[in-house]
């Protein structure tokens, strides 16, 4: 069988409509959107309407949309810029926490090297945040909460309404960052009511180095560079308008398969977990049954360390993530499971299948049959699995 690629939530290839309309804005339409002849005009209305096709898939002014590298510069600009904009008179950020390094990395340098005070948001065992906890944290000098709409590791999909209101209750901005959300649910930052909002091209079926950052009109935040006028000198630098092409059609493709795409994935993956959790005893799904994006599958097997399992799984021709794929190497178990509190053993057994478009149950069914030899070899070796 060809390698079965199991780690949509890594990245995706990229849809070959997508490539088709990036490729003449790589050579004959190669112009600078900054020049005023004729090249550079091009360039300029082919980067205007992308801005056009992305602000209306997330329902935004093309005004508020700015095109940057990706979800974490998107996070970056929206952490530091509001806290460089607002830092003498608030002082306290608050970020959930099961986010991204992107997110938390991002909080932790502003509150130790900057001195922000900073909050992080618990979550129940599903990966869900209360308003109630948002309530007993924030405070007055609260510029900012950060909160995921889609976790990367477990799928859980935040009901960020009640908790929009009560941040904007207390006047404070609210980012999610929406990279593992963005075309696979619907996202309108109207009906979410966000301040600021990231996304990325590269998780579904984009090219990797383009995305955005959605800045509500009248939110105010500094830039991270400075030297051009590119972006309303939010974002300088040489625009990309490939890639800003690129991330419009992925999106429309998005858009006309999301339902059908969903309905797939949801019936694949549950039919994944059942078969599982019928070939092997003790193997838990991590995160939510409901509000899941589908397409995201954790899963831990006791007895068996999520590395190992990773490696034995590749040698079988199956690519997995263990943790974010983001962090993989780490040795400490996922962030995202600690702070759901499951028990630690537990986590570091956890396997993170994340399915896409080129999935099929045959794929799904070859890993059903190759891994309880895998996982059963690991639990023999194991000095705490002893059933
Ligand atoms: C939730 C989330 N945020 C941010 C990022 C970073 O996005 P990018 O790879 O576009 O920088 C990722 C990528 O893994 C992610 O899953």
């Amino acid at each position: 069988m060809d390698p079965i690629y199991l780690d949509h939530n890594a990245t995706t290839p990229v849809d070959t409509q997508v490539v088709d309309a990036m490729i003449p804005y790589m050579s004959q339409n190669f112009g600078n959107a900054s020049s005023v002849h004729n090249f550079g005009r091009d360039a300029k209305v082919a980067l205007e309407n992308a801005r056009e096709i992305v602000a209306s898939h997330i329902n935004c002014e093309p005004t508020e949309l700015y095109f940057t590298s990706g979800g974490t510069e998107s996070d970056n600009i929206a952490i530091l810029g509001t806290a460089e904009k607002y830092k003498h008179k608030k002082n306290h950020l608050m970020v959930g926490a099961t986010e991204h390094h992107a997110v938390l990395e991002t909080a932790e340098y502003l509150h130790k090297k900057n001195g922000f005070e900073l909050d992080v948001i618990p979550v129940d065992k599903d990966g869900f945040i209360s308003a109630d906890s948002i309530n007993e944290l924030i405070t007055d000098k609260t510029f900012l909460t950060s909160i995921m709409l889609a976790n990367n590791e477990t799928g859980t999909i935040q009901n960020l309404i009640p908790l929009v209101g009560a941040v904007q209750t207390k006047r404070a901005l609210f980012h999610t960052d929406a990279v593992q959300a963005i075309g696979k649910i619907k996202v309108d930052v109207k009906e979410l009511g966000v301040d600021l909002l990231s996304l990325t091209a590269h998780k579904i079926y984009g090219p990797k180095g383009i995305g955005a950052l959605f800045v509500k009109q009248g939110v105010r935040l500094e830039p991270l560079f400075y030297g051009g006028s590119h972006e309303k000198k939010r974002r300088p630098g040489t625009e990309n308008i490939a890639g800003a092409v690129g991330l419009a059609k992925t999106l429309e493709i998005a858009q006309s398969r999301m339902e059908a795409d969903h309905k797939l994935l949801t019936e694949l993956s549950d039919y994944f977990i059942l078969k599982v959790q019928s070939v092997l005893p003790d193997v838990y799904l991590n995160g939510p049954k409901e509000n899941r994006i589908p397409q995201t599958v954790n899963l831990s097997f006791q007895g068996a360390e999520g590395e190992s399992l990773l490696l034995g799984l590749d040698l079988k021709g199956i690519a997995v993530s263990s943790g974010s794929a983001c962090t993989s190497g780490a040795t400490e178990p996922s962030h995202v499971l600690q702070a759901m509190g499951i028990d630690k053993v537990i986590s570091q057994g956890a396997i993170r299948f994340s399915m896409g478009r080129s999935t099929t149950k045959e794929q799904l069914d070859y890993v059903i049959s190759v891994l309880p030899e895998v996982v059963n070899r690991l639990r023999e070796l194991s000095p705490i699995y002893n059933k």
